[in-house]
């Protein structure tokens, strides 16, 4: 299975994944490419660490559907069969969920479909819910939202801060990305 991972930021969950496919945690899988729409993520020296290709496709002055488009050449040219969104901060057109249909998966750190958007982690808390998480999905055409593969809960503990509980949801991120990985790399066998 070769993934492409789109990230924007950070990349720690894009780093779980590659060193699962790379120790063959998840089996017969191999990152080919990580593409970010920020030259300046912190993710992508963590992907050239490791030895993955990395490309910059920036928004600048295009429309969604363009930069889109560019983004999913980049994809089909190294024959990526899935693709991974690990903290990719920006919508996708209808046109590229149409040309993958069925290949995107997302990660986000709340219960979908409880706290789609930004801050996920901040309104679950906020709201004071007792238990939030996080969710892997397929991606469609509406925000942090789709068909769920995996979730995993997290309690909210008495002592906890936005910071701490948010910590906690990443570490169960990382997890829940590679079992959902695992999971659909056995179903294409
Ligand atoms: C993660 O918490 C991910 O779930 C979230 O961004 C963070 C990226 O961290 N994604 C979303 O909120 C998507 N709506 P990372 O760059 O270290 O993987």
């Amino acid at each position: 299975m070769k993934i492409g991972i789109l990230i924007s930021g950070r990349g720690s969950n894009m780093a779980a994944i590659s060193d699962a496919m790379a120790s063959g945690e998840i089996p017969a899988s191999k990152v080919a490419v990580v593409i970010s729409d920020k030259a300046g993520a912190e993710g992508l020296t963590k992907a050239r660490d490791r030895g993955i290709e990395t490309v910059v496709v920036e928004r600048k002055g295009r429309s969604r559907a363009e930069h889109d488009t560019e983004i999913g050449d980049e994809l089909e040219k190294r024959g990526v069969e899935l693709i991974c969104l690990a903290g990719y901060m920006r919508l996708l057109s209808p046109e590229f969920v149409r040309r993958f249909a069925g290949k995107i998966v997302n990660i986000h750190p709340s219960l979908l479909p409880a706290f789609p958007g930004l801050d996920a982690q901040k309104q679950a808390f906020d709201a004071g819910v007792k238990v939030t998480g996080c969710t892997v999905h397929y991606v469609d055409e509406l925000l942090d939202h789709g068909p769920v593969i995996l979730q995993k809960e997290v309690p909210r503990l008495p002592d906890d801060t936005v910071e701490t509980l948010t910590q906690r949801i990443l570490n169960e991120e990382h997890d829940l990305y590679i079992a959902a990985l695992k999971k659909l790399q056995s179903e294409v066998q």
